[in-house]
């Protein structure tokens, strides 16, 4: 159990509680109006509209929100798509952004600012081996840079390696390149014609194995598969690799150890350039820094968005080595230099609220109590694992996902619409979890959750009562 000198939750006088106006005691007009202006006049991402209401989110105070009813939620989900690591209402993160925005919201192109001074600074002390941060604004968008950065060095070459692999059930972003190298084709069904020069290797899914195999005894086929693809693409078009280290949303695959490894001398023996998508599992959220520290891998480019500042403000960075900066600064005239912008890679204030974001994370010890709670709200779901519909239980840190089965033995995957009945009884009962969703066709089945990292064992509790009581009433 989770019992050690770091804080279980940040003080009262850390969050902004007493500065917001409460939630509102019920529905009234207002609230009515609210929610049926948003049904109608706002489109909702990743959603069919069929005419009911959506819940709208007032207020937030660590990991509890509040919608306009007044309802009180525990966020298992970290902002829905595990943003806010940090919690709701945390005052550092708001009072440094406010600051910069006073002082200098904006400024972007040959000028910089010093708040993304001290944030390179500070974050490439935890990622030895690369030397340069590019901002951005969005996961999908430091993904792009990457991509470019790979094909720009290719054109400069003159090697033609500009084709670029991606992995089944890995997700990189909703952009068309990003679209492009998406393992997951319910993302991506109906969006082509997509940019060429993109190739698939297997998933490292080691409950649903492509290979038909078992781990340990598998001799990691699905690393070696790498080297079949490069072969098969032809070792002399391939540029760069670009992974989640852990695949979040297409289900919460973590490869076992041997894996990485494997997978990293490979790529360095066709000199194939890793670019790791950590734009979920980066800054702590699996329990190491980046999740690639758990395997003792480097890569060549690293990409990071949605916990950067914990979501208070739009920001993603894009890591490199010296040595792609290097090779981007080769050329001559306009292709001396990466030709790339960001608008928003500009903003000084998304910046400043990312360094306070990582100073906590170091002050408080956040990586080592992830890992901590993590283990405990793992050991907790792994308990679940005796109901005969969940058939797997997985997950690192503070990153957990269970998977539904119809037949334990055969492992046919719980249909999709059980799945989403057991989030919204949950949702009923206060609880929010996330799911696998539009992402594998016949395979969204998993649920998943990622709360903020000052989580406590009473919360954990809490997350699993209301699972086990949303099992029982949809499966009984
Ligand atoms: C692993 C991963 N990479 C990239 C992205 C894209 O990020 P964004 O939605 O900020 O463009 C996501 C978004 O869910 C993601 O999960």
């Amino acid at each position: 159990m989770f019992h050690n000198k770091i804080e279980s939750q940040p003080s009262e006088d850390a969050l902004l509680g007493g500065f917001l106006p409460d939630p509102p005691a019920g529905a009234g007009p207002d609230a009515e109006a609210y929610l049926e202006d948003d049904r109608d006049l706002v489109w909702h991402h990743l959603t069919r509209h069929e005419g009911a209401l959506f819940p709208l989110m007032v207020k937030g105070e660590g990991l509890r929100l509040w919608d306009v009813n007044g309802k009180e939620y525990l966020d298992a989900t970290s902002g829905g798509v595990w943003c806010v690591n940090l919690g709701y209402g945390r005052k550092e993160i708001v009072e440094a952004a406010a600051a910069q925005l006073l002082r200098l919201p904006y400024y972007v192109g040959s000028a910089g600012n010093l708040p993304s001074v001290d944030l390179a600074r500070a974050l490439l002390k935890h990622a030895p081996g690369l030397s340069r941060v590019y901002f951005s604004s969005s996961g999908s968008e430091a993904n792009e840079k990457a991509f470019k950065m790979i094909r720009l060095v290719s054109y400069l070459k003159k090697d033609s390696r500009s084709k670029i692999l991606y992995r089944d059930r890995d997700y990189h972003g909703t952009t068309l390149g990003a679209l492009s190298s998406c393992g997951q084709k319910e993302r991506s069904l109906g969006f082509g014609p997509f940019v060429p020069g993109f190739e698939e290797v297997p998933a490292v899914y080691c409950y649903r194995c492509s290979f038909k195999k078992s781990y340990p005894d598998c001799d990691l086929e699905c690393a070696r598969a790498v080297e079949e693809v490069i072969l098969r693409t032809g070792p002399e078009t391939v540029g760069g690799a670009v992974f989640e280290t852990v695949t979040a949303g297409g289900g919460i695959l973590v490869p076992p150890p041997e894996y990485w490894p494997e997978v990293q001398s490979v790529l360095k023996k066709y000199d194939v350039a890793l670019i790791l998508d950590e734009v979920v599992t980066g800054l702590g959220r699996t329990g190491a820094m980046f999740a690639y520290d758990h395997y003792g891998i480097q890569p060549d480019l690293l990409t990071l968005a949605k916990g950067v500042a914990s979501a208070y403000l739009p920001i993603s960075l894009t890591l490199a080595t010296e040595k792609i900066f290097q090779d981007l600064q080769s050329g001559s005239g306009v292709l001396g230099y990466f030709r790339d912008i960001s608008t928003f890679g500009g903003s000084a204030a998304a910046a400043a609220a990312a360094y306070a974001n990582l100073k906590i994370i170091e002050r408080d010890n956040l990586v080592e109590r992830v890992k901590a709670m993590g283990e405990v709200l793992i050991g907790s779901l792994s308990e679940f694992l005796k109901h005969p519909n969940v058939g797997d239980v997985r997950g690192v840190g503070l990153l957990a996902g269970v998977e539904f089965v119809s037949s334990k033995d055969a492992r046919s995957p719980l249909p999709e619409e059980l799945v989403v009945k057991v989030a919204v009884e949950m949702a009923k009962l206060g609880v929010l979890v996330g799911r696998t969703n539009r992402s594998v066709p016949g395979g969204n089945n998993i649920i998943n959750f990622a709360p903020a990292y000052f989580v406590t064992e009473e919360d954990v509790s809490r997350i699993c009562q209301a699972f086990g009581e949303a099992l029982k009433r949809v499966l009984g």
